[in-house]
């Protein structure tokens, strides 16, 4: 089963007891999804308001928080409803803090906080380019934000109203997938990660790791029969569950649902329990390379 389930878990404040959490490590590093069933996030009454697709400002399919800089991307900065936003999407960050506090407490010395988002559009019929199309099976990786062999850590909560579940595709372990791609990337050409940073287009540099990374996610994009013949599973999340998932690492596609709070973590690989199980050094064995 690639989801290992809490029935337990209902705060944000819990904490597993000690053999749940060498269960839950040891799973969330071999690739599987860690699942709470009972625990819910709670809107606010002002907050159903946010409800709704309006909120994004077109063509965004996301609004993203990042506490660092205080931007707001996908909305309206200055639309009444984005204090409101900002507000949820900060409490969903501390609430999901607390959350790798209780089940991940050894990650927390070396995890740093990412963006916190809103995804209130309806995934199923929206239409992309095949690179930005989050309803086929990919691991994740993104051009313009190389994340140079860290971990990335993600909590999810459903918050649809409507009783709608977030349903997704999980896929096959990362080896297996690397098995399939690797062979067809071609090395990443001498100076380029240079020229990419020089130029802006990554906010960092672009290390082999990162070229691996990116080019797996839009092959795997790509590949039509890959995506039809790829051995997967089914599986839905309902509303008022949350879900935490390593998604550099767990093929993952979703398919349908509306209303989901994302928050992203990174880690580097030394936080691990077992970095040998990390898609750096996974695809540093499998290339006989140093890719950062
Ligand atoms: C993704 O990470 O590919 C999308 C997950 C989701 O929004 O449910
Ligand atoms: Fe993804």
């Amino acid at each position: 089963m690639d989801v290992i389930q809490f029935q337990e878990y209902g705060s944000w404040h819990d904490s597993l007891t000690k053999n749940d959490l060498n269960v839950a490590a040891q799973n969330l590093e071999q690739g599987k999804v860690l699942y709470f069933p009972a625990l819910s996030f709670e809107l606010q009454d002002t907050e159903d308001r946010l409800l709704s697709p309006d909120c994004l400002k077109p063509p965004s399919k996301n609004i993203s928080f990042d506490f660092r800089s205080g931007i707001l991307k996908g909305s309206m900065h200055e639309s009444p409803l984005a204090l409101n936003l900002i507000e949820m999407l900060k409490r969903f960050s501390e609430h999901s803090l607390k959350l790798i506090e209780g089940v991940l407490p050894h990650y927390c010395s070396q995890l740093s906080v990412g963006r916190t988002s809103y995804r209130p559009a309806e995934i199923s019929g929206r239409t992309s380019s095949y690179r930005k199309d989050d309803t086929r099976l990919h691991v994740d990786a993104f051009p313009s934000a190389p994340n140079q062999g860290h971990r990335i850590l993600r909590v999810f909560s459903n918050i649809n109203p409507h009783g709608q579940s977030r349903v997704w595709r999980l896929g096959e372990p990362f080896e297996e997938v690397a098995r399939q791609f690797l062979p067809r990337i071609r090395k990443p050409l001498f100076g380029s990660s240079a020229l990419l940073k020089a130029l802006n287009i990554t906010k960092s540099r672009r290390t082999p790791y990162d070229h691996y990374m990116l080019r797996m996610h839009d092959l795997m994009k790509g590949d039509l029969d890959y995506q039809i013949k790829a051995h997967q599973c089914v599986f839905q999340f309902p509303p008022n569950s949350t879900w935490i998932v390593m998604t550099d690492h767990v093929s993952h596609a979703a398919m349908a649902g509306q209303y989901v709070l994302e928050q992203t973590f990174y880690l580097p690989v030394s936080g691990m329990l077992n970095e040998n199980l990390s898609p750096l050094r996974i695809l540093e064995r499998m290339t006989g390379c140093n890719l950062v």
